[in-house]
């Protein structure tokens, strides 16, 4: 069979970026989503040599015409598209009465409304070609609500609610898995900026029980996910992802309550 047709969004820096080059050296088709033309004239320069099959593609999620015309280009180019990562997102971390209203919409529509975007505009053709599968990158945050992540969180669970509904919805041949990660390693290795210090840095036991997941991890899921021939519904990946939600489903929710209060002084 061909090389299968991905498009990627989010892919100027960070995990989409790693997963653009991961899956086209792993045969795939890439179709590299950046915001901005200059940003993807640049990524085009870096991949020319080393990556001949990521095409970088100019989309903005929260641009309707821009979600439309990249499936459009790639089904006129490829006359298939097999493989839709939503990975584009944006991070608010901090008390969410810091945040505007204005915050509050901006990451709901690139989060949850961005991905859905795209959804729409990928599911008829996977339906003709019976066969696709959509995977969005949610996070631990999407089914567990951490202090300071409240808005994160919350376009998060939207995307998780939409597709674990969309699971059954979907038409024969076509999947949507969630693929839930807990912190990811960054290139420098160092952590994100927060406006707290982190678990895993307060207390040394979760640094060691808890590493950041890799983005090759991340990228052999996803693979996995690819070939399975019915991949399920939602992944957690990392320990801190395992740890964490074992914890909220087993304890009493007071007992939970009282944890969370102890790990940020409440
Ligand atoms: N990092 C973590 O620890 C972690 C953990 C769990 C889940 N995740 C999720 O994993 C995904 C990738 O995370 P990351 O850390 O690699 O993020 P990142 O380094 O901040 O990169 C985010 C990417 O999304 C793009 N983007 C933002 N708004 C966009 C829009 N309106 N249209 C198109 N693209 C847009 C950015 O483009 P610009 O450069 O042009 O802004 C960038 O390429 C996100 O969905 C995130 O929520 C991350």
């Amino acid at each position: 069979m061909k090389e299968k047709v991905v498009l990627i969004t989010g892919c100027s820096r960070g995990l989409g970026k790693s997963l653009a080059e991961k899956l086209s050296s792993g045969g795939f088709i890439v179709y590299a989503g950046v915001k901005g033309e200059e940003d993807v004239k640049t990524l085009q320069n870096i991949w020319k040599d080393s990556f001949k099959d990521i095409h970088s593609i100019n989309i903005d999620i929260t641009n309707d015409d821009d979600c439309k015309k990249t499936v459009q280009k790639i089904i006129s180019k490829e006359k298939r598209i097999d493989v839709l990562i939503n990975n584009a997102g944006i991070a608010l971390v901090g008390p969410s009465e810091s945040f505007s209203v204005k915050d509050y919409q901006s990451i709901l529509n690139i989060n949850a409304v961005g991905a859905f975007r795209l959804i729409k505009e990928v599911v008829p053709h996977m339906r003709s070609q019976e066969s696709g599968r959509i995977i969005n990158i949610t996070s631990l945050n999407g089914s567990i609500s951490l202090p300071n992540f409240g808005l994160y969180s919350s376009s998060k669970f939207a995307l998780e609610g939409l597709s674990l509904a969309l699971y059954h919805e979907l038409p024969k041949g076509v999947f949507v898995t969630n693929i839930a990660p807990g912190a990811i390693e960054s290139d420098s290795g160092e952590s994100k900026k927060l406006p707290h210090v982190p678990a895993r840095e307060k207390f040394l036991i979760l640094k060691l029980l808890m590493p950041m997941v890799s983005k090759d991890k991340i990228a052999r899921t996803i693979i996995d996910v690819i070939n399975d021939r019915k991949p399920p519904a939602r992944i957690l990946l990392g320990n801190d992802s395992y740890i964490t939600s074992f914890l909220y489903r087993f304890l009493p929710r007071r007992v939970w309550e009282l944890l969370l209060g102890f790990i940020y002084h409440r």
